[in-house]
């Protein structure tokens, strides 16, 4: 047996969509042995009773995506999750799962595939990068599409950054968040990014902190996202005027994470006040980044 554990992620960090993505240490846990028959999927945690335990469950679909590609006819497999990362809440919950059954289900063969074939594996399964190279990986990871083939670098972040996450209690499908975007966008928004993600990448490499509330600006995204997200607007402002160095949109959301050197209960008080104002109960979690990404931490 192989127990895999796998951290939450942020994609996008504003300006980057579809992009960067951060680690963060929030983890869930795939648990996976091969059996003589059949398919035996136990979960805990998060998600626990809405998740399919049968061949429809996507981290059984992952594993199965590798063990085609290695040609192993698997039999039977037994998997047990144990979830702590929120469901569709913009913290690569999706991608934890797809991620946790890839490296598994190599593990479990004795690591036929390097990891840059796992990250096509997962990318093509998941469908972008942004998510599940930082959770195979670790660190902030810069991910990009050549036609079908991703190309990805990580760069592990030495920082004093805590990251404040304002997680709203209603879920948001990635499929839904990008039905609000503009297929087409002007050369001066197109800058916009442009300039912010270089200058965020360099600003988180090099811990220059005061720049990251210019380098998380965003005109990609998240301004045509705020309709699905009521209090996105205002607690941004609040984040910025309680002393966030920066503040975003994780993913395609409904959670606001907010990057902090100081004063990170006040920050996510803050912000907690401007969903409130709304009618919106959320929940709060201090988190850092996470240099490793996915480890077997048992069996393989
Ligand atoms: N980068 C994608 C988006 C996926 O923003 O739609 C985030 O999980």
């Amino acid at each position: 047996m192989v127990t895999v554990r796998v951290p939450a992620t942020t994609a996008n960090l504003g300006p980057g969509f579809d992009v960067l993505g951060l680690a963060l240490n929030l983890y869930n846990y795939v648990e996976m042995e091969f059996c003589a028959e059949g398919l035996i999927i136990e979960v805990e945690g998060e998600g626990g009773s809405g998740i399919p335990r049968d061949q429809t469950n996507i981290v059984y679909q992952a594993a199965q995506k590798v063990w085609q590609k290695c040609n192993y006819d698997c039999k039977g497999v037994k998997i047990k999750l144990t979830n702590n990362i929120p469901l569709a809440r913009g913290l690569g919950s999706s991608a934890a799962a797809i991620t946790g059954g890839i490296v598994a289900a190599n593990a479990l063969l004795d690591y036929p595939l390097t990891n840059e074939e796992l990250l096509q594996v997962a990318t093509n399964f998941e469908g972008h990068p942004d998510n599940v190279a930082p959770a195979l990986f670790g660190g902030l990871v810069i991910s990009i599409m050549d036609e079908e083939q991703v190309f990805s670098h990580k760069v592990a972040i030495q920082t004093d950054l805590q990251v404040g996450a304002v997680i709203p209690h209603f879920t948001l499908s990635t499929k839904n968040g990008r039905q609000v975007l503009p297929r087409q966008i002007s050369r001066e928004d197109a800058t916009f990014n442009i300039g912010r993600t270089a200058l965020l990448v360099a600003a988180l490499l090099q811990g220059n902190h005061d720049l990251l509330q210019y380098g998380m600006q965003d005109r990609l995204h998240q301004p045509y996202r705020a309709c699905l997200i009521p209090g996105m607007e205002a607690a941004f402002q609040k984040a910025r005027e309680a002393g966030a160095q920066g503040v975003t949109l994780s993913g395609s959301g409904p959670t606001l994470v907010a990057f902090c050197l100081q004063n990170i209960d006040h920050i996510c008080q803050e912000m907690t006040s401007a969903f409130t104002e709304q009618g919106i109960e959320v929940s709060i979690m201090k988190l850092l980044p996470d240099n490793e990404g996915a480890r077997v931490i048992n069996g393989g």
